[in-house]
């Protein structure tokens, strides 16, 4: 299958290593780069470079908490020295930056022996103690169907005779995430959750770069007795929700190439103390 863009194009660029990054890309990588520096990060004329250069604004200014709860010593991020980080040069940037996910997808997906490599690429995720506190259950066919008989019987639904919940059917293959944390006296339950949620996010992205569309989904009814009986949870387990795997629509590639998605603001996301 096709992948959603040709790498190769990131792999001719140069990382660069001083502030200021040379314009010399060629071709494809350049065009690229301009397209999606323009629309997702730009030091220099992005929405949070301009409100650096501003200051804080009045509000932030005579904000009582700000004046209050914020030592007279803090000065927030220093932003004095450039990055020498290219999110579009990197692939692996590249990748997280752009990822989306993708609710309608065609039938292909991966085999077997490819979710064993991904899986075993994303086992490095972040883990303390190394309890490797997560797996992932595969359900294609018509497991998909029990799938759905359970969330009906959970959510006490009652269909006439031959009709199905097609809520699973929409991808040919989903993959539960079960959190599996351990009695650990140093690692309490919330972090082990956190180990097998970034396993779920480093997944969905690593399908993502391998070419396939994943979305992430849950619901109401995800840890309900019925539901947890059939994935065969035992008592301390949580399942995290399905990711629906498949190959993205031809149509919506081609709407991905030409994407103006923005980022949001980095800097809703960084302070000091
Ligand atoms: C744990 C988890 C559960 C989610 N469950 C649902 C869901 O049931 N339905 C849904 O529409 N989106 C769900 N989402 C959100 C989508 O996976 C997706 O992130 C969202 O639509 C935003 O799209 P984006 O990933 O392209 O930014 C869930 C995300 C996470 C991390």
């Amino acid at each position: 299958m096709s992948k959603h863009k040709d790498s190769s194009e990131h792999r001719g660029s140069k990382k660069h290593s001083g502030a200021k990054k040379p314009k010399k890309d060629d071709g494809a990588c350049e065009v690229t780069k301009g397209r999606v520096r323009s629309h997702f990060l730009d030091g220099e004329t992005g929405p949070w470079a301009k409100k650096l250069a501003a200051g804080p604004t009045t509000d932030e200014a005579s904000d009582p908490d700000e004046q209050t709860l914020r030592p007279a010593h803090r000065q927030g991020p220093d932003y004095s020295v450039p990055s020498s980080i290219d999110i579009v040069a990197d692939p692996v940037l590249h990748a997280i930056s752009t990822r989306r996910s993708i609710s309608k997808l065609d039938p292909e997906t991966p085999n077997d022996s490819d979710l064993r490599e991904l899986i075993h690429a994303v086992s490095s995720v972040a883990d303390h103690k190394g309890l490797k506190p997560w797996r992932f259950i595969i359900i294609r066919g018509d497991d998909r169907i029990r799938l759905g008989k359970a969330l009906d019987d959970a959510g006490e639904v009652h269909r006439k005779a031959g009709e199905i919940n097609a809520k699973p059917l929409r991808a040919e293959l989903l993959l539960a995430l079960v959190a599996s944390p351990q009695d650990n006296p140093k690692v309490p339950e919330w972090e082990q959750h956190a180990t097998a949620a970034g396993a779920g996010h480093l997944l969905e992205l690593a399908l993502w770069q391998a070419g396939w569309g994943v979305m992430w989904r849950s619901g109401n009814l995800t840890n309900a007795p019925a539901v947890r009986r059939l994935h065969r949870l035992k008592d301390k387990e949580l399942l995290m929700g399905w990711l629906y795997i498949g190959a993205v629509p031809e149509r919506y590639r081609q709407r991905l190439a030409h994407s103006t998605r923005p980022l949001p603001d980095p800097d809703q996301f960084l302070d000091t103390l």
